[in-house]
């Protein structure tokens, strides 16, 4: 019988484990719904877990020789009384080395594969003119070049990336462009740059070699692309120390045989990076950029959701071919890309900017450092009053934009450790669709502060979000706000501070979790102590 006994108690200590387990289970499925009934948002950061950089290039900028992007916006000439240094706006300057602008590209866009850079060097009086073809067919008269864009480069503190001509250029013209900019010993184009002022080789690094050369940079199939990237790469020199970080003209959007054709072709130890374009827009239907509905702002912000989807097949066709990750992926060109404004000239892209772009931007920057592994550089298109710009300029005027106040308050963010975030979030629906309400990515940075960086896409609902900090202890927590109104609030000459970033205070401390109210429409960046 004693058996028996044992067996019982056996059973007995089992059904009494089994009873535990049971009562856990249900305790911590309890807990569980609870919390999501009480509170469906909830996010949970690892903050002891991070490995990949943010790479500060993700903040980018890209000015081409557009409307009034670079003339007006950024040369007024020396002789302006806009106050200017070597003519150069002064306050635009001021304006974005606040925001730590790590990078420019330049001169274009579907600029660069008509621009023939020797027209832009010399004497002002005596260079050439041409007309920009692409952009409101205007006399483009050369003022600012070469010199007068390292001069900025300086002036801002900036990397320059330089996009060269492969649609209309030549082999020759891009390799001397490199030695003129790079070469400090004796030749003929460090020569020419001496007698044009400049003593010093520049160094510069990164080169792009064409632009959209599947449409304005050629309309080229990506074989013969391909191919002629081999080829101008090859006559792009080091000169001294300058490693060249060559990037191969890519895809637009969803077009992922190009990407494939190109990683094949000229695979992984041919480029330094391969560009992708994706513009925020409905091109049989851009919209107005501040007279739009609820179903516009909602269609809007559902197309961003587009973009990271993209990104993840190239870099899955990336990863095929290059495994180790030695090519970054650089979106050299994004944003909302909407009507001009009314009386404009189409050609010039001239469009406002409201909160419903800055969430436009927090919700792309957010997925580009999620995905720093492989997007090692982004750009925003465009600096200065085109496209989804960051400063507006009339004459003497100069007023920021939601888009840089966006930029202003995520740059905590340049070359931080990447942290995993959890996000679970309600949805903002509209009639039968629905999008994530929440976006978030966080990040810590080199003295060990954490900063999280929040969208709410709701027009209509504030949402309460707790976060739960794992692996570090939190002493305190602040933040900032930028919200409005309404979806289409924007900044204008008159009143320049509609839209602008204040301190966030609807944050709790409790142990390691925040509790926190997203206003609805909000971009919230945390800092975390
Ligand atoms: O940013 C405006 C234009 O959009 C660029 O010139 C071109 O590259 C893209 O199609």
């Amino acid at each position: 019988m004693g058996h028996i006994k044992n067996w019982r108690s056996l059973s007995g200590q089992r059904m009494a484990v089994g009873l535990i387990v049971v009562l856990i289970m249900t305790f911590a499925i309890g807990v569980d719904s609870l919390v999501s009934a009480e509170n469906p948002n909830t996010l949970i950061i690892n903050a002891d877990q991070g490995t990949e950089t943010i790479s500060r290039h993700i903040y980018g900028h890209f000015s081409e020789h557009l409307g009034h992007c670079i003339y007006g916006g950024y040369w007024v000439g020396e002789d302006s009384p806009i106050p200017n240094v070597r003519g150069i706006r002064t306050d635009v300057v001021e304006a974005l080395k606040k925001i730590n602008i790590p990078n420019l590209r330049w001169p274009g866009g579907c600029f660069a594969d008509e621009y023939h850079w020797r027209d832009g060097i010399g004497p002002r009086s005596e260079r050439p003119k041409m007309i920009n073809t692409h952009w409101g067919g205007v006399t483009e008269d050369n003022s600012f070049g070469t010199h007068e864009f390292m001069d900025l480069c300086e002036q801002l503190g900036t990397e320059p990336y330089i996009c060269g001509n492969v649609g209309s250029g030549t082999v020759e013209e891009m390799s001397k462009w490199v030695e003129y900019l790079n070469f400090d010993g004796i030749s003929p184009m460090a020569e020419e740059r001496r007698k044009n002022g400049q003593e010093k080789a520049w160094g510069v690094k990164y080169w792009g070699v064409g632009n959209e050369n599947w449409g304005c940079g050629g309309n080229m199939t990506p074989e013969f692309y391909a191919d002629q990237y081999r080829r101008y790469a090859t006559y792009c020199r080091n000169y001294g120390d300058s490693r060249l970080l060559k990037i191969a003209g890519g895809p637009s959007d969803e077009d992922y045989n190009w990407t494939e054709v190109l990683m094949k072709k000229i695979g992984p130890r041919g480029m330094w990076g391969m560009s992708m374009h994706y513009y925020t827009t409905n091109w049989s239907n851009k919209g107005s950029a501040t007279v739009f509905d609820e179903r516009a702002y909602f269609d809007v912000l559902a197309r961003c959701f587009k973009i990271p989807k993209a990104i993840d097949k190239h870099m899955n066709i990336m990863d095929k071919y290059d495994p180790e990750k030695r090519v970054a992926l650089v979106i050299d060109e994004w944003g909302t890309w909407f009507d001009v404004e009314p009386g404009t000239n189409p050609g010039f892209l001239f469009q406002q900017n409201t909160i419903r772009d800055a969430l436009v931007a927090g919700i792309h920057l957010n997925e580009f450092n999620k995905r720093c592994e492989r997007v090692r550089m982004a750009n925003i298109a465009q600096t200065i009053n085109v496209l989804q710009a960051l400063i507006f300029t009339e004459d003497e005027k100069m007023i920021l934009t939601p888009t840089y106040h966006v930029f202003e308050m995520y740059k905590v963010h340049h070359d931080a450790t990447l942290l995993p975030a959890d996000l679970r979030c309600v949805d903002y629906t509209l009639d039968d669709d629905k999008l994530p309400a929440l976006n978030v990515s966080a990040s810590k940075d080199k003295e060990g502060k954490i900063h999280i960086s929040l969208c709410n896409l709701d027009p209509n609902k504030s949402a309460k979000l707790d976060c739960e900090l794992r692996g570090t202890k939190v002493k305190k927590v602040s933040g900032r706000v930028l919200t409005a109104s309404a979806i289409n609030a924007h900044n204008t000459f008159e009143k320049p501070d509609v839209v602008k970033p204040a301190e966030f205070k609807d944050v709790k401390l409790s142990g390691s979790t925040l509790t926190m109210t997203l206003p609805a429409k909000s971009v919230v960046v945390l800092e975390v102590e």
